[in-house]
């Protein structure tokens, strides 16, 4: 039976404690935007998907929940405001919350170096407004649609003989998803960086920019690392995450915003679908984290990466995953928030003690 569906009030509840009253609004919309009534998809069963495949953890995010809470500035040099409006856009700096996170829902799993991995970032502009975007290390996101994530999901659920998903499921579903099978090759093609320091970490989903001229154009952005290729080497438990604390202990680790302009004809709609790599880019500017800390009330570990919170100048596109993303955040929020909770894996002072 379908869960019940996300109500205004749980969207308050949800959305209010992540911070303002733009994300309650965002979360409110998406809610009502249309894309829980295809074939009964809720965000509470999506939720429960999660919990399905891969168990249920108190206090933890439904996915990503293996992560570390940090802080830092964005500092742009008001390139960005050819494309958009946008304040983030404006020369200056503004304060950041970020997190690091590993994909997936086991908050104590072991590192591996093919793991997901995500950057969220909350930028606090000076009118109060908020960015809020979550991007992750793949080229192209492996799914079209929210229906088709939440069947992957299922059809990647480990054999509990094996602990590894069914070979022949996956097959069958890679065959009815012909996206998703050319969206892996693409994904094989790209191997990860060493740890997170390295990683690009792609926004994936397009938006539609304006600038003060009223002129609108579809972007997608990237964080993409000024260090060199770095050497964490696989083993410990928490190597990517001990590999990024050892990392910022030596310094502040930054990244350039890059937006890149679509052309005419290229796909808004479909994450699954690369744009041509010679696409105009546009460096906005310089994202620099100096502080890893370990999750803890009021920290990164209590907001809500939620990608329809948009400063004005910078708006959805026909793109189906952002207002699915927002509702099923909102419902993973609303679930961890009032459950108990346990101290998460990465533990900064633990790292530190090692030293
Ligand atoms: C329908 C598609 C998607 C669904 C249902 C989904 C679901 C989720 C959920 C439930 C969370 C935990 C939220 C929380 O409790 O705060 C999450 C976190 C996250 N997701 Fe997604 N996701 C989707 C697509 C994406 C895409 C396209 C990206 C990257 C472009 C992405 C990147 C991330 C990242 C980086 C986090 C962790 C953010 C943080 O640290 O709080 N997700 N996702």
């Amino acid at each position: 039976m379908p869960g019940p569906r996300l109500n205004r009030r749980d969207a308050l509840v949800g959305l209010a404690a992540a911070g303002t009253v733009l994300a309650v609004g965002a979360g409110g919309l998406a809610e009502a935007s249309g894309w829980l009534n295809t074939r009964r998809l809720t965000s509470s069963r999506f939720a429960d998907r999660f919990e399905q495949v891969y168990g249920r953890h108190n206090g933890f995010r439904r996915n990503h929940a293996k992560g570390l809470a940090a802080t830092g500035t964005f500092t742009s040099n008001g390139a960005g405001a050819e494309l958009s409006k946008a304040s983030v856009f404006a020369p200056g700096t503004v304060p950041v919350t970020a997190r690091f996170s590993l994909g997936g829902t086991v908050p104590d799993a072991a590192d591996q170096p093919g793991a997901v991995r995500g950057l969220g970032l909350m930028f606090q502009l000076p009118n109060g407004e908020q960015w809020r975007t979550a991007m992750i290390n793949l080229p192209v996101f492996p799914d079209s649609t929210p229906q088709g994530f939440f069947d992957r999901l299922l059809a990647g659920k480990p054999d509990p003989a094996t602990g590894e998903p069914v070979p022949s499921v996956m097959k069958a579903f890679l065959a009815e998803h012909p996206e998703t099978a050319a969206a892996m090759k693409i994904i094989k093609a790209s191997p990860p960086s060493s740890g997170f320091a390295d990683s690009t970490f792609h926004g994936l989903n397009a938006f539609i920019a304006t600038n003060r001229a009223g002129v609108s154009v579809p972007v997608r952005w990237a964080a993409v690392p000024m260090d060199a290729p770095g050497a964490a080497s696989p083993g410990g438990r928490d190597y990517l995450f001990d590999d990024l604390v050892d990392r910022m202990h030596r310094g502040p680790v930054s990244w350039r915003l890059v937006l890149t302009v679509a052309d005419p004809g290229d796909p808004t709609h479909d994450a699954t679908l690369p744009w041509p790599p010679e696409r105009r880019t546009v460096d906005a500017g310089v994202i620099t984290l100096d502080a890893v800390l370990t999750e803890a009330a009021g920290n990164a570990r209590d907001v809500n990466f939620d990608p329809m919170v948009l400063p004005d100048g910078l708006r959805p596109s026909d793109d189906p995953l952002p207002p699915a993303r927002s509702a099923v955040y909102a419902r993973s929020f609303e679930r961890r928030t009032r459950e108990p909770k346990s101290p998460s894996e990465v533990d900064v002072e633990k790292v530190n003690g090692d030293h």
